[in-house]
């Protein structure tokens, strides 16, 4: 037992008690001044004695609960994970026989993260980001995206490591007008010469970490992710299709934690079975079990994830 002003808490407490037995008057000054304390800690908001933070003005305070608040959505928007595809397949549509055409992208759009949170409320997102890693050219996802999926994006990164098809990005100017004027992507605020200098391009490789030896050299998504200095509060959205690099680079961004930068991510998988030979995917080495698997560890950790499409 501790001391209290030299005497032990037991001494203390069997004083007061057998004084409030002789004294009834001095029990009602225990109870009032322990009421009053109470009352004191209550209105201070120092209840019971917890920490409080202290605000030199209003505007601190304010600035807080939007950090508090920032923080919860980024929170949430981790947690929309049970609504994903109902059938835990690739290409539902066209394994279902609902479109002929395998690519057919709108089977991906009632997943759209962006149909759940706002993705364009700046007071919770800083900046929407687009990713794009292996665009091949600029109709097949960067103007799909900018056409579908429901926010503006401020900044879109794309990569493409086959030379003919980096030519053909070049005549971006012809290719946005021609994606932007009159269509949804217009109504959504795009404008094309804006849209131009929101792009970058690079005639890169992707993969798990930098590698200067590949023709052309090859960037590292982790390392990329630093480099364009992507923040908590920023609204990513990625893309991949990277020819069976997305089962190194998935693996990669889950073991260093960069996947917590990213808000969803859409992923062609690549695997070799069957089904997919006509296609002549015998040549990717991961089998459909090893990228399903892939794909549950992504989820139980919270990413947002999708194959695409
Ligand atoms: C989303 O946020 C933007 C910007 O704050 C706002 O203008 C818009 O009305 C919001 N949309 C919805 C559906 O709440
Ligand atoms: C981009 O524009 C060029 C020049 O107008 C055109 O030849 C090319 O087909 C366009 N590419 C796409 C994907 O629209
Ligand atoms: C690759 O080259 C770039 C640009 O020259 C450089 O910044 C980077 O550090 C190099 N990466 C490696 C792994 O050597």
């Amino acid at each position: 037992m501790g001391k209290v002003y030299g005497k032990s808490v037991q001494h203390y407490v069997r004083h007061l008690w057998t004084s409030q037995l002789r004294n009834p008057s001095q029990l009602r000054l225990v109870v009032a001044l322990l009421a009053t304390w109470i009352f004191v800690q209550y209105c201070t908001g120092n209840w019971l004695l917890t920490g409080r933070a202290e605000y030199a003005t209003i505007r601190d305070l304010k600035e807080e609960v939007q950090k508090l608040k920032a923080k919860v959505e980024i929170h949430e928007r981790r947690f929309w994970l049970d609504p994903l595809e109902p059938i835990f397949q690739y290409r539902p549509k066209f394994w279902l026989g609902k479109t002929d055409d395998v690519d057919d992208k709108d089977q991906v759009t009632p997943y759209f993260l962006a149909n759940f949170v706002n993705a364009s409320d700046k007071d919770v997102y800083d900046r929407r980001i687009y990713i794009d890693l292996g665009l091949h050219d600029f109709k097949s996802s960067v103007c799909w995206m900018m056409q579908n999926y429901p926010t503006k994006f401020d900044l879109v990164y794309g990569f493409e490591a086959d030379a003919k098809l980096h030519a053909d990005i070049h005549t971006l100017a012809s290719n946005i007008t021609e994606c932007v004027k009159g269509t949804s992507a217009e109504a959504r605020g795009y404008k094309t010469h804006e849209v131009l200098n929101t792009f970058t391009f690079y005639y890169n490789f992707v993969g798990a970490e930098d590698n200067n030896k590949s023709s052309p050299p090859t960037r590292g998504l982790s390392q990329f992710v630093r480099d364009i200095g992507i923040k908590e509060n920023d609204f990513v959205v990625l893309k991949m299709d990277v020819e069976g690099w997305e089962y190194d680079i998935l693996s990669r961004i889950m073991d260093d934690g960069t996947y917590k930068f990213l808000d969803e991510v859409f992923v062609e998988v690549h695997y070799n079975h069957p089904e997919m030979h006509p296609w002549h995917w015998y040549i990717f080495k991961h089998s459909r079990a090893e990228i399903q698997a892939l794909l549950t560890r992504a989820r139980d950790l919270g990413m947002f994830i999708h194959p695409w499409p």
